[in-house]
C-alpha cells in the first residue's frame, strides 16, 4: 500500500514550480517534505491532494493510476489534505465538523446525532491527547483541539493518507506535541502521512523518513536515522549534500 508520484512537474507561466519530483510514500510511515520558502512543498502537497492539475507526470495510489479532476477524486482515492486554516465552522459542535457532508442518516434520511457523536468521541478518544467534549462548538477550541478535530474528521472519512502543511506552526508548545502524537498513532494505524514543515526538531521527531526539495526540484530522500541536521540543512541550503 503506498501512494507513488512519478515525474511530478508543474509551472505557472515562466516560473517552474517544480519539475522531475519522485516521491513514494507508504502505508504506516510519515514523510517530512523539507524545502526553503518557494522550494514547490505547497505545489507538490495540492497536486496530490488533487487541488491543482499537475502538468506531467503521474499520481499511483495502492497500485492504482489516477488522474484527479479535483480535492474530491483525491479524497474518493483515500488522499485527504489538512489545510493550514483547517476549514471548520466555528459555530458548529466538532460532532457536526467532523460529520459535515458525510452525516449519519436512518433509513428516513433523518440524522442519527446519537450515533455521530459516539463515533466521534470515539476517534478523539482515540488519540494519545487529553479528550474533550465533542459537542463543544470548534469556535472555543484551542489551536491544537482544532488540529484533532480536523484529524478526526479526515480518519473518519477512512482518508488512508494524510497530507499536513505546516500542521504545527500556529501552536503552543504543548499543542504542537500534541499533534505531532496524534500524526505518530495515526501512521501507528496505518495511515500514511506527508508533513509540509520548516521545523527541523518537529522532523526530527515524528518522521521516518524526510525528503528535501530545492527550487522545484527533489534534492534528497534520506531514511531519518541515517541522516544529519547537517546533511539536511545543506540539501535545504545548497540542493546537495
Ligand atoms: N498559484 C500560483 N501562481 C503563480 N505562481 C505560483 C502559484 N503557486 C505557487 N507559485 C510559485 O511556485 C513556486 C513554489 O511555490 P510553493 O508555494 O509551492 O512553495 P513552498 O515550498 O510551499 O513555499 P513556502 O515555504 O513559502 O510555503 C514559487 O515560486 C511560487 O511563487
Ligand atoms: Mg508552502
Amino acid at each position: 500500500m503506498s501512494v507513488v508520484l512519478s515525474g511530478i512537474a508543474k509551472s505557472y507561466g515562466a516560473v517552474k514550480a517544480i519539475e522531475d519530483i519522485d516521491l513514494t510514500v507508504e502505508a504506516g510511515e510519515v514523510v517530512g517534505v523539507l524545502g526553503d520558502n518557494g522550494a514547490g512543498k505547497s505545489t507538490l502537497m495540492k497536486i496530490l491532494a488533487g487541488a491543482t492539475a499537475p502538468d506531467a507526470g503521474t499520481i499511483m495510489v495502492d497500485g492504482e493510476t489516477y488522474n484527479f479532476a479535483n480535492s474530491s477524486a483525491a479524497r474518493d482515492a483515500g488522499i485527504a489534505m489538512l489545510y493550514q486554516d483547517l476549514a471548520l465552522c466555528d459555530d458548529m459542535s466538532v460532532v457536526h465538523n467532523i460529520f459535515l457532508g458525510r452525516e449519519i442518516t436512518n433509513r428516513f434520511g433523518f440524522l442519527r446525532y446519537g450515533a455521530m457523536r459516539k463515533r466521534a468521541q470515539e476517534i478523539v478518544n482515540s488519540f494519545s491527547v487529553r479528550p474533550f467534549d465533542v459537542r463543544t462548538p470548534s469556535g472555543h477550541l484551542s489551536g491544537g483541539q482544532r488540529q484533532v478535530s480536523a484529524l478526526a474528521r479526515t480518519t473518519a472519512f477512512g482518508s488512508r493518507y494524510i497530507i499536513l502543511d505546516e500542521p504545527t506552526s500556529a501552536l503552543s508548545p504543548s499543542a504542537r506535541d500534541e499533534v505531532l502524537a496524534i500524526v505518530r498513532d495515526l501512521a501507528d494505524q496505518g495511515i500514511g502521512i506527508i508533513m509540509v514543515s520548516h521545523d527541523l526538531g518537529h522532523v526530527r521527531k515524528v518522521c521516518d523518513r524526510v525528503a528535501i526539495l530545492h527550487l522545484g526540484r527533489m534534492a534528497g530522500i534520506r531514511n531519518m536515522a541515517e541522516t544529519s541536521q547537517d546533511e539536511i540543512i545543506s540539501l535545504i541550503v545548497q540542493g546537495h549534500a
